[in-house]
């Protein structure tokens, strides 16, 4: 009988993989995952946030039983489709602000992202997006084109992507902690060579996590939205961070971030 590992090896390209260690799982359990081994496992990744109320939580699997025994169609692209336009109206409900709003329903973080960017740039009729080194918004072209992780350093990224350093207040940008010097340097930029009126959107992680679980000096957000406010989107890229696991539903909250 062939192992997890082994048949892993056979079957799954090495593209999809980030191993650290070799842990094969069979199932999991509350915050345990169960390893092939039978040994029950503490899970402090909760799966990279995927699984932040536990595995096979029974109200997850409730509500995932109850959508299949009766299967509203598989999409909303050509008719309307009664739990999307719930779940819609769920997250409008939960999300600040009274402008004209809508929800866009895709399939991952990285899509949601790279959406974003087209429609920004597409709504504003601006080419340019400002983004944060470090940052990871996800895997597709499109994504990885505003993104600033290490891993991705050989793709190719957005024409006129400004790229500004993450304000970590451990390795500190002209070893000022407080973020000011970020605020600084985005206000020079904006004043000497990137037009404002080129800028569609300032994308940002409230907690910068695949680039080091970096939690943002105090005041840097809202100094940061008051900055845009005027004239420059805001894109919150809450994938990490967002509905209820920073304790507060959306993390761009903890400063009162504007939301029109
Ligand atoms: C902040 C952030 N944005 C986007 C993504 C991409 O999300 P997905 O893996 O669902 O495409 C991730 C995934 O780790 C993420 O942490």
């Amino acid at each position: 009988m062939l192992t997890l590992l082994k048949r892993d090896a056979e079957a799954i390209a090495r593209l999809q993989k980030l191993r650290f260690y070799p842990l094969a799982v069979v199932g999991g359990d509350g915050c345990y995952l169960i390893g092939e081994d039978g040994r029950r496992l503490l899970d402090f990744s909760a799966s990279w946030g995927a699984v932040s109320l536990g595995h096979s939580h029974p109200a997850i699997r409730e509500a995932a039983s109850r959508a299949l025994e009766s299967q509203a169609g598989a999409s909303i692209l050509s008719f309307i489709n009664e739990p999307a336009v719930e779940l819609a109206e769920k997250l409008l409900e939960l999300t600040p602000g009274d402008s004209d709003r809508r929800v866009w329903l895709g399939h991952s973080g990285s899509d949601a992202n790279e959406t974003a960017a087209r429609a920004v740039t597409a709504a504003t009729g601006r080419p340019r997006i400002i983004s944060f080194e470090g940052a990871y918004h996800g895997g597709t072209s499109g994504s990885m084109a505003i993104s600033g992780h290490s891993a991705q350093e050989g793709v190719e990224k957005a024409p006129g992507l400004v790229s500004l350093p993450y304000p970590d207040p451990y390795r500190p940008h002209e070893g000022d902690p407080t973020g000011r010097s970020v605020i600084a340097l985005l206000e020079r930029r904006l004043s000497e060579d990137v037009e404002p009126g080129k800028v569609a959107a300032l994308f940002l992680e409230p907690i910068q996590s695949d680039g080091g679980l970096i939690v943002t000096p105090a005041g840097f957000l809202k100094e940061l939205a008051d900055l845009c406010r005027s004239d420059i989107l805001m894109v919150c890229d809450e994938v990490k961070v967002g509905l209820g696991r920073s304790g507060l539903m959306h993390c761009f909250q903890h400063e009162g971030t504007p939301t029109n």
